[in-house]
């Protein structure tokens, strides 16, 4: 899997962060090397990043964020028919985007490393409530051809555990956007139990077809 970097504006636009949302307690789930942690609390957000990754040390996670930027590029230019440049206008200006958004996070990483907390889905180690927010980019439903059904129910139950509202982005799988092919059974388990779930379309695309989330709260 890979680790990158994507940067604040990205999530503000993937997940339709309003300035009030941010000024909660926000957990980055699957984090990797984004800058958004690091950028939202220089504002005063009380954010928190979790992701497995940081039980690794510093020099490999440059490496690994360093080599995702270079990977993701070529992916693109690879293939054209996948991606809409309407959202950054230029590849350079998604390759200046990433690359600060990485350097941001290494720097924050080592001014405040309380901030990036090693945990995985399904099983985070917060206590029940302890985020206003929950945001995932690019882990549930990207990966969805190796990450199956109940991996993703668990996940998204976990995720609804520690935070009031979940929002998740993409609800599509990475390479060509294909539908989770689990999708309406997903949604049934959700509200059994006894989460609501809606999708809702952003202002952000760049993989085609990937401008919605998926929002879940409590159904009480
Ligand atoms: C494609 S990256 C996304 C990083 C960041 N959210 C972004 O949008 O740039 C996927 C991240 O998910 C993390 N990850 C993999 N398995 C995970 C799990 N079970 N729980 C939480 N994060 C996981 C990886 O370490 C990686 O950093």
């Amino acid at each position: 899997m890979l680790v990158t970097s994507r940067s604040y504006d990205e999530y503000v636009a993937m997940f339709g962060l309003t300035r009030l949302e941010l000024s909660g307690r926000v957990l980055d789930c699957s984090a990797g090397a984004a800058g958004f942690a690091a950028a939202a609390a220089d504002q005063g957000c009380r954010v928190v990043a979790v992701d497995p990754a940081y039980a690794l040390d510093r020099q490999e996670l440059a490496r690994l964020g360093n080599e995702d930027l270079v990977r993701g590029s070529a992916i693109a230019a690879a293939h054209p028919d996948r991606f809409t440049w309407a959202w950054f206008g230029t590849p350079e200006r998604r390759g200046e985007l990433r690359m600060r958004a990485l350097a941001r996070f290494l720097l924050d990483l080592v001014r405040h490393p309380s901030r990036y907390v090693a945990g995985q889905l399904p099983q985070l180690p917060f206590r029940d409530e302890g985020f206003d927010l929950v945001i995932c980019s690019h882990l549930l439903f990207t990966w969805a051809d190796t990450l199956g059904r109940a991996w993703h129910l668990a996940a998204l139950r976990e995720m609804a555990r520690v935070g009031r509202e979940v929002r998740v982005f993409p609800t599509v799988l990475q390479g060509a956007g294909d539908p989770v092919p689990f999708w309406h059974e997903l949604m049934a388990d959700l509200a059994d139990a006894g989460l609501r779930a809606e999708t809702r379309t952003v202002d952000y695309e760049f993989q085609l077809g990937a401008d919605q989330m998926l929002v879940v709260t409590s159904a009480g």
